[in-house]
C-alpha cells in the first residue's frame, strides 16, 4: 500500500544517507522542507520534496496535512519497559525524605522490582509490558532498546529476554534487546559477588547468546553496584557471545565508567549526570554516543547531564526516556524533549536531533531509522496543526500528535 502526504507544513529532519549522527555545532541545525510532500511505499520513504514536484503523484490514500508538521518518530534508545507492578510506595518515601539510594540499601529499588518480577507470571509480564509499549507508539515513538536486569536470576533473565522476543514479533516497531544482568546484586549474592559475576558469564551469556535473545549487553557501573573492574570482565564476556557494550554510567558518581566504556567500544553510554573533563576527553573522538536521561533527573531531582559542556565540547548527544518503575515511570519522548530544552537548555533543533537520528545510533541503527531519508523505513509523525517545531518542547505536557505511521501504517 501506498500513501501520499501532501500539504505538510513543515517536513522535518530531512537528511541524506550518510548522515548516521549529527555533533556538536551541527545538531543546532535542523534540515527541513516546507510545504512539502512525502510519498511512503513497502512501508519506506519512497519518495518527498516540494509541493510543486508531486503533481502527478498518486497513491492508494492520500493524507492532507494542511497546518501540520511531519517528523521522524522518536527512537528511545534506552528503557526497561518489561517491568512488574510499580513503585509508587517508594516515590512516596521519597517524598517523606528518604533518598534513592537509602531505599535500595534498605532492599527497595531494583531488589524490589526483581522481586515482584519473579513472581510474575510470564505472560501476565507480557501483557503488562505490552500495554506500555502500545501506549508509547502513540504517544510517538517508532524505535525502542528495552533491557533486561529485574530478572537477577538465569532464569527470570531470560524470562524478560523472551518476553522481549515477543514484544518483537508483535509490534511492528523496531526494537533492540539488551541484557543487563549486571543490575544490581541479588540478595542472595550480596557478600560473594564474584559468585554473581560468575552466574552472569557461565550461566547466563552462553544460554542468551545460543537463543540469541541479545544484541547489546549492559553494566550498571557505580558505586555499590558493579565496580569498574566488573564492568570490564562483564563487557568483555558479552563480547566473546557478540553482543556490542552499551552502558549505564555516571549517574551518581564518575570514576571513569566513561573511558570502560570507550575502550570496549561502546555504542553509547548513557545517564551521564556527573561528568568530568577526563570524561568528555575521552569521548572526543571516540564513536560512542552520550546518552541523557532527563526525565529521570527530573523524578529523581538529581543533577541534570551536562548537555551544553557536552555539545559545545563539539560532541553528539543522545535522549531517551529511561523508562523504568524506579527512577523514571514514563515513556513519553515527547516530555523528554520539553524537559532537555527547559532544564538543559538544549535547543529545540538540538533536542529533536538528540531524540531521533542520534537515538537511532545509539542503538546502532540510523541507517534505517531516524530522519526523513528515501529508503529509510516509514515511521512518522503527523503533528496537529501547529505553529512550528519550536511548539513541541515549548507546549510541554500537550499531546501534539495527530498521527502515527509505522512501516507504513497508520496506527490508530
Ligand atoms: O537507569 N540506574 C540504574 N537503573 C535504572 C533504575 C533502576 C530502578 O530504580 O529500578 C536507571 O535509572
Ligand atoms: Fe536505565
Amino acid at each position: 500500500m501506498s500513501i501520499l502526504i501532501i500539504n505538510i507544513k513543515e517536513l522535518i529532519q530531512v537528511r541524506d544517507q550518510n548522515t548516521l549522527k549529527v555533533s556538536g555545532k551541527d545538531m543546532q541545525h535542523l534540515p527541513t522542507i516546507k510545504n512539502a510532500f512525502l510519498l511512503i511505499k513497502n512501508g519506506e520513504i519512497s519518495d518527498f520534496g516540494r509541493m510543486e514536484s508531486c503533481k502527478n503523484m498518486v497513491a492508494d490514500k492520500t493524507i492532507d496535512a494542511t497546518d501540520k508538521l511531519v517528523l521522524p518518530t522518536w527512537c528511545d534508545s534506552h528503557t526497561h519497559i518489561v517491568f512488574a507492578g510499580n513503585r509508587e510506595q517508594e516515590f512516596v518515601d521519597r517524598i517523606n525524605g528518604l533518598s534513592y539510594t537509602e531505599i535500595a540499601n534498605r532492599g527497595g529499588g531494583i531488589l524490589n522490582s526483581a522481586k515482584t518480577l519473579q513472581n510474575t507470571s510470564e505472560d501476565d509480564l507480557y501483557n503488562q509490558s505490552a500495554q506500555r509499549v502500545k501506549n508509547i507508539i502513540k504517544l510517538g515513538t517508532g524505535a525502542l532498546e528495552i533491557k533486561s536486569g529485574y530478572g537477577l536470576t538465569l532464569e527470570s533473565e531470560l524470562k524478560m529476554l523472551r518476553i522481549i522476543k515477543r514484544i518483537t514479533e508483535h509490534f511492528p516497531i523496531k526494537i533492540k534487546a539488551t541484557f543487563l544482568g549486571a543490575h544490581a546484586f541479588p540478595e542472595a549474592y550480596l557478600n560473594n559477588k564474584k559468585g554473581y559475576i560468575d552466574l552472569i558469564i557461565n550461566e547466563m551469556l552462553p544460554k542468551i547468546g545460543k537463543e540469541n535473545l541479545a544484541d547489546f549487553i549492559d553494566v550498571f557501573c557505580e558505586k555499590g553496584y558493579f565496580s569498574l573492574e566488573d564492568t570490564e570482565t562483564i563487557l568483555s564476556a558479552g563480547k566473546q557471545f557478540g553482543l556490542i557494550p552499551k552502558i549505564h554510567v555516571n549517574q551518581f558518581n564518575a570514576f571513569g565508567g566513561v573511558a570502560m566504556g570507550v575502550k570496549h567500544n561502546a555504542l553509547s553510554v548513557d545517564h551521564l549526570e556527573e561528568l568530568t573533563q577526563e570524561d568528555i576527553n575521552v569521548l572526543i573522538g571516540s564513536e560512542t554516543m552520550p546518552v541523557a536521561l532527563p526525565s529521570c533527573s527530573f523524578f529523581l531531582s538529581i543533577p541534570y547531564t551536562p548537555a551544553r559542556r557536552i555539545i559545545n565540547s563539539g560532541l553528539p548527544l543522545a535522549l531517551a526516556t529511561d523508562y523504568n518503575p524506579g527512577s523514571t515511570p514514563s515513556g513519553n519522548m515527547n516530555f523528554v524533549v520539553s524537559t532537555a530544552c527547559i532544564k538543559m537548555k538544549m535547543t529545540p533543533e538540538e533536542a529533536i536531533n538528540a531524540a531521533t537520528l542520534n537515538g537511532a545510533y545509539a542503538m546502532g541503527i540510523s541507517e534505517e531509522y531516524g530522519s526523513i531519508t528515501k529508503g529509510k523505513k516509514a515511521n512518522l509523525i503527523i503533528t496537529k496543526p501547529i505553529p512550528s517545531y519550536n511548539y513541541l518542547p515549548y507546549s510541554f505536557g500537550e499531546n501534539n500528535i495527530e498521527t502515527v505511521i509505522i512501516k507504513g501504517t497508520i496506527i490508530s
